[in-house]
């Protein structure tokens, strides 16, 4: 029997404005459940507002946005532009089937089309990353008629079935016997903890991704998915020459190649998408995070003319009732207009040049800094508790008890006004493509401060 007794939601009680920031956690807390986190002991950031690359909790607290929400606000918070488009949209209409057409979708797909290269002129539209990436997985192995996927190990590729297999992250270890099957994973080690040089590191990469592709027969081979540029790892980049090297294997087996840009695309690396800075043409990109900055879900898969072309008389087995929902894609529009008319993938090349300065500095002052690794804005810094050995502050994968320190230092920057993510040994600085130098000092100040307790851990 139901006991509970059910308010209407306008008769939810409205606590005080003193104490609502704690009367809005506490709600959450005893109602809603968190992703990747155990449930007790959490201390949530209560947002009321945002604009620009600043967060607002209910007290008045101002927090600067160092990892851009999740590497996905590339615009900024608060943009009334948005606002506008998809209320307009919704006033005209907020949903129709997928069969049916709206003039947003078909600008929308243009204008993608443009800025993808080569014959990538088709979108299919999904509802955020994990869906462009099942889509894609999806389609590839319809198109080939091959079973396997290969994926590097440590990548993120999304949290459903399939994505989170492809993925090589720790995330999925808890449903390991659940994964599913045919997809393969490779190895690449990066610069920083690899002791032999760039060109061996090439070398050895290549050989091995070979060596595996032989193993397990090319022509099973779907596809090969990989991140445009490595982002919650670690910003583990690719060695010069690697994509292309991959582009030729997977030329050579029949393979397609799909970048998973829902991380590093619109602008976060200095260019529209992360494979750009490789020089390669992908046959397909899984696109979401900036294509609407996060003021609505969405997703793309976009797709080669010559893929495309096999459906135009055989079924495309691939749906969804919100693909090409006319809300969001109106969002996505005005998104791609912002990024043009505010020069933000210009100015992200400015600012990354102005941060890998200042890191420096900070590395000067800091020997708890291992390592930053950057590209456009999606950069970290790595901690270790010995420059010489390189002995991560937190190993991959860190337990609780192996995070102490990493702890105190998320908690000092949130103490000091900042949002970013912090995971393992890694220090995210990913902020919006709108910040100024001046918003980067700030950001990098509190850092440093942060820092320091990873500096003197290692005095003791
Ligand atoms: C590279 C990459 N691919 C896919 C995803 C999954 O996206 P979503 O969380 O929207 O499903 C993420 C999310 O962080 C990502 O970083």
């Amino acid at each position: 029997m139901n006991t509970k007794t059910i308010s209407k939601v306008s008769e939810s009680e409205t606590p005080p404005a003193e104490g609502l920031g704690e009367a809005v956690i506490q709600n959450n807390l005893d109602y809603t459940l968190f992703s990747w986190s155990k449930q007790k002991g959490i201390a949530p950031i209560a947002v009321k507002h945002a604009e620009g690359v600043y967060l607002y909790d209910y007290d008045g607290k101002r927090y600067i946005d160092f990892s851009s929400g999740l590497m996905n606000v590339n615009i900024g918070h608060g943009n009334q532009r948005i606002t506008d488009a998809v209320v307009k949209q919704m006033q005209e209409v907020s949903y129709v089937t997928p069969s049916c057409v709206t003039k947003v979708r078909g600008e929308l797909g243009k204008k993608l089309a443009e800025i993808c290269p080569g014959d990538l002129n088709k979108a299919f539209f999904t509802l955020c990353g994990a869906t462009s990436i099942e889509n894609g997985i999806k389609l590839a192995r319809l198109y080939t008629g091959r079973h396997k996927i290969l994926t590097r190990y440590q990548s993120y590729h999304g949290a459903s079935y399939g994505a989170m297999t492809a993925s090589g992250d720790p995330r999925k270890l808890p449903m390991d016997s659940q994964q599913a099957p045919n997809f393969v994973h490779f190895d690449l080690p990066y610069l920083y903890r690899w002791d032999y040089g760039e060109e061996t590191l090439l070398k050895e990469a290549i050989a091995s991704l070979e060596r595996v592709i032989a193993y397990e027969g090319p022509g099973n081979f779907a596809a090969i998915l990989l991140e445009g540029e490595s982002g919650s790892s670690g910003c583990l980049k690719y060695p010069v020459g690697y994509l292309k090297a991959v582009r030729e294997i997977c030329n050579k087996h029949g393979i397609l190649l799909i970048m998973d840009e829902v991380m590093s695309g619109f602008g976060r690396t200095g260019k529209w998408f992360g494979f750009m800075n490789h020089d390669i043409v992908p046959d397909m990109i899984a696109m979401a995070k900036g294509l609407t900055c996060g003021y609505l879900p969405f997703g793309c898969l976009m797709v080669s003319e010559k893929i495309a072309a096999k459906y135009d008389d055989t079924m495309l087995a691939l749906g969804l009732t919100y693909s090409a929902h006319p809300v969001s894609c109106a969002a996505a529009l005005e998104t791609l207009k912002i990024y043009e008319d505010d020069n933000l993938i210009e100015n992200c090349v400015a600012m990354s040049q102005y941060v890998n300065e200042q890191v420096e500095f900070l590395k000067q002052k800091h020997p708890s800094i291992g390592d930053f690794r950057n590209t456009g804005l999606l950069g970290c810094i790595e901690l270790v508790k010995n420059r010489t050995t390189k002995e991560p502050m937190a190993p991959f994968n860190a337990k609780p008890d192996e995070m102490a320190v990493m702890n105190k230092v998320a908690a000092k920057i949130k103490e000091l006004g900042m949002y970013t993510f912090v995971r393992w040994s890694y220090i995210f600085i990913a902020p919006p493509l709108c910040v100024t130098k001046e918003q980067i000092d700030e950001g990098l100040n509190i850092i440093s401060e942060a820092i320091k307790v990873a500096d003197e851990s290692m005095l003791s």
